[in-house]
């Protein structure tokens, strides 16, 4: 017989689950190098603006529809509009929590190796730390085990389900995420000459800002705030109608937007403070951080700590992104949990093989790309904004703005969304996503 669904034991477990799932790799390896490269502090602010207009009410929208049906992601567009299609939009998403998993899986993996190649001291002093990198991401065996590792974790959490697996993890992985982040902010400030960096990061400079930054800036917003894959709306289907939206919402990206801005905090002064280049990419966390580390008083016990932080904060949004295909096979399949978190599990580790391997083993690529990057491309550039403007669109004219509105206020409890909500999701998020993605790709 199946079980009753479950529901959250209360409303600090649905933010911390959900902020555990927006606050992840999006914030600690995405944003200081997407930052880095686009010029700094200027870029920091339109993505502030993007959060405003764009994530703040895509991430009430989810959490309502989920609120609404108690469904997953293709569930509840099914309930919600029976014969069209809009169930595809979820089913996008399904296809979103595979794909993007399969590769975060596998930074999370290298994550956890940087955590101990920190303690063991491959990286200390003097280390070469770009043939490290590469070395450790080109080898074909080692990063598949901290793979396997990391999704052996992810499941075994998922597994237990929403109360004593993703509700009792975030519970204590969380408040470790904020002592953690704190410490390093702390180390960053105080390093001498860390002003450089701070100027870098705090003081705008316009010239700097292409239209692409636009883009870059919605990627990233919806990647850190976990919007348009249908995460947030199965974390909302966990709640029950007594549960506030608002003020929840509110908490959740005002959180992630936090860590982001920290971790960037955390990152420039030192990367400066050290005279390295802010403009490394992808490679910064990996390749500057422990040139960095190793420069500075205490900095094998710094590192250790980042990469400790990176691991956590990239565990509970892997739990988020495995929930979403679990929900619907335990959903509308009738599959029970256990079985359905292997399954998908085992998929995505295998999804993954191939991900790690186009870093450098073998030479496998799509489009032009490595399978790696076309994996990550794919979910940036495709899945997530084109889901969210679906989910968006949806919302403000399928479902209908002042319903939602209507049911997002219900049980608010710090404050209710006024009139001005409906105008937002019915005008200025759909054309500012449609101007931002046109725009992006023409020019
Ligand atoms: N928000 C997560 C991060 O910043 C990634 C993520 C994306 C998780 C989409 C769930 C859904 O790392």
């Amino acid at each position: 017989m199946k079980s009753p669904r479950e529901s959250w034991t209360s409303r600090i477990a649905f933010i911390l689950a959900a902020a555990g799932s927006a606050v992840g790799l999006g914030n600690i390896w995405r944003f200081p190098y997407v930052v880095g490269t686009n010029g700094g502090a200027a870029f920091v602010l339109i993505f502030l603006v993007i959060v405003l207009i764009i994530g703040y009410p895509l991430m009430v929208t989810e959490i309502t529809l989920g609120r609404e049906t108690n469904k997953n992601p293709i569930g509840t567009f099914k309930a919600l509009a029976p014969d069209m299609p809009w169930w595809l939009i979820g089913a996008m998403g399904v296809l979103a929590g595979f794909v993007i998993l399969s590769f975060y899986s596998v930074v999370s993996g290298w994550g956890i190796a940087y955590f101990f190649k920190t303690l063991d001291g491959s990286l200390a002093s003097g280390a070469d730390y770009e043939g490290v990198f590469f070395d450790h991401v080109e080898s074909p065996i080692a990063p598949l085990v901290w793979h396997f590792i990391f999704m052996t974790m992810t499941v075994a959490i998922v597994g237990l389900g929403i109360v004593k697996g993703i509700g009792r993890a975030v519970k204590y992985l969380m408040p470790v995420l904020f002592i953690l982040i704190v410490f390093l902010v702390i180390r960053g400030v105080t390093l001498s000459g860390a002003s450089e960096g701070l100027a870098f990061y705090l003081s705008p400079d316009f010239s700097q800002i292409t239209w692409r930054s636009w883009l870059d800036a919605a990627g990233q917003a919806f990647f850190s705030l976990s919007l348009g894959m249908g995460a947030i709306i199965t974390y909302g289907s966990y709640l029950g109608k007594k549960d506030d939206v608002p003020s929840s919402a509110g908490w959740i990206v005002g959180l992630d937007v936090f860590i982001a801005l920290l971790a960037g905090l955390a990152i420039f002064p030192a990367v400066f403070a050290l005279g390295f280049a802010e403009t490394e990419g992808p490679g910064l966390a990996f390749i500057t951080l422990p040139a960095v580390f190793a420069e500075m008083p205490f900095g094998m016990f710094f590192g250790g700590v980042f990469f400790l932080f990176f691991s956590v904060a990239a565990l509970t949004s892997a739990l988020s992104l495995l929930e979403v295909v679990v929900s619907w096979l335990v959903d509308e399949k009738a599959m029970s949990r256990k079985k359905a978190t292997i399954y998908v599990g085992l998929g995505i580790f295998i999804l993954g093989i191939p991900a790690s391997l186009s870093m450098g083993a073998v030479s496998l690529n799509v489009f032009g790309m490595s399978f790696f990057n076309f994996l990550d491309f794919l979910q940036e550039t495709i899945l997530l904004p084109v889901g969210g403007l679906l989910t968006i669109i949806f919302a403000g004219y399928v479902f209908k703005a002042n319903r939602l509105r209507e049911s997002a206020n219900e049980n608010a409890t710090l404050f209710s969304l006024g009139k001005w909500f409906e105008y937002l999701i019915k005008y200025v998020t759909p054309v500012a996503l449609i101007i931002i993605l046109i725009v992006g790709f023409l020019l």
